[in-house]
């Protein structure tokens, strides 16, 4: 079969190879046929060598749906021919932290597809706990709208999910990338009445107004957040932040805008560390909250998603076909303004 393989011998590190199909290793493992799979910035921080702990000569991709054509014999709720959306976590369901809900920590996975075992950019991809990793995809949704329901969509409900939303909220989302929208989505979901927008760039502001997702969009190229924040609440701040862009900038910018008291959700990945002024912030009670992404949601954003509460395929700007996946990776990593989430069709 063909997978897309990470290997940094080759020229461009990852090219499109043939692999042997993959087997059932334990008895809670499935093999999933992958109908539709997307490229992830995380896909090229590994292509990059900016992740320690992804393995050389491995199959790219954790984000994906498809069909189940096989199973382990101790596979009890997913059977042979359903249609799922894979979480882009592995875990066991049954350690310390999964009992907790912590699945991002889990003892007996963790980040594993496309990273530390085979992923999805492939015909066929060997899912582990196939149980807790796949969620069976309700019938009148498509795989387009499934897509994003274990990785880009869950972080942003994870991300919304921290701050704690309460109806009549106002929330700042720093960074609209597809991470950014949806954690708008979801804070508009849990009751927020203002979704304030920040990004430097303005197509992606337009998709978050013209999608309803914000109510309010602000450049910090064009005007001064702190300043007009301050002038929207009363010089009160937000009652929470989503930080879903990952710079110096947009760190500081978070703290910045809260209110006190307020909850500082940061979901974005950092290339370095991050300083926080204590003495600077005295007084203001905030409480910060970090993580990778605990994706236990995937069986309610699919049925939010049936229910027509949130959507997601928006996001889909592009589509490729399996066999051009390397044309793919190349437009992602140029990243045109125009571009959020490339779809792979197999
Ligand atoms: N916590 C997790 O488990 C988890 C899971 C998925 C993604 N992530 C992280 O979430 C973040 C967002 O992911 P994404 O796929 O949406 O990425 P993305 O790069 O598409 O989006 C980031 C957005 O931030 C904006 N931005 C950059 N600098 C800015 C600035 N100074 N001010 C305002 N906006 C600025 C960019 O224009 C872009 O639209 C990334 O850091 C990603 O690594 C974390
Ligand atoms: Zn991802
Ligand atoms: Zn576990």
């Amino acid at each position: 079969m063909k997978a897309l393989v990470y290997n940094t011998l080759f020229d461009n590190r990852i090219a499109l190879i043939d692999r042997d199909m993959p087997k059932i290793v334990s008895n809670t493992d499935a093999i999933v046929k992958v109908t539709m799979s997307s490229i992830c910035t995380s896909d090229l921080h590994i292509m990059h060598g900016l992740v320690p702990r992804a393995k050389n000569n491995l199959t790219l991709g954790h984000e994906f749906v498809g069909e189940v054509v096989a199973v382990g014999k101790d596979v009890k709720q997913i059977r042979k021919g359903d249609r799922v959306a894979a979480n882009c976590i592995t875990f066991c369901g049954e350690c310390y932290f999964c009992k907790r809900g912590f699945i991002n920590n889990c003892q007996n996975g963790g980040w594993e597809l496309g990273c530390r075992i085979d992923g999805c950019q492939a015909e066929y991809v060997r899912v582990p706990f196939a149980d807790m990793g796949l969620t069976r995809i309700p019938i009148s949704v498509t795989n387009e709208a499934a897509l994003f329901v274990g990785d880009v969509l869950s972080s942003g409900y994870f991300g919304a999910e921290m701050c704690e939303i309460k109806q009549g909220d106002t929330v700042a989302v720093i960074g609209a990338g597809p991470v950014g929208l949806c954690a708008m989505m979801c804070a508009n979901y849990m009751g927020a009445s203002n979704v304030i927008a920040i990004d430097i760039n303005n197509e992606r502001l337009k998709i978050a107004q013209e999608q309803g997702l914000s109510n309010c969009t602000l450049n910090p190229n064009e005007v001064d957040i702190e300043d007009i924040i301050k002038k929207l609440t009363n010089n009160i701040g937000v009652d929470s932040v989503i930080e879903a862009a990952g710079t110096k900038e947009t760190f500081e910018m978070a703290w910045k805008i809260a209110r006190p008291n307020a909850i500082v959700g940061i979901v974005a990945m950092y290339d370095r560390n991050m300083v926080l002024p204590l003495p600077d912030m005295y007084g203001k009670n905030l409480t910060f909250k970090t993580g990778g992404v605990d994706a236990i949601h995937c069986k309610k954003l699919l049925d939010l998603i049936d229910e027509k509460e949130i959507s997601t395929g928006f996001l889909i700007t592009h589509k490729f076909p399996l066999k051009e996946i390397e044309t793919a990776y190349k437009l992602f990593q140029s990243k045109p303004n125009n571009c959020l989430k490339i779809a792979i069709t197999h």
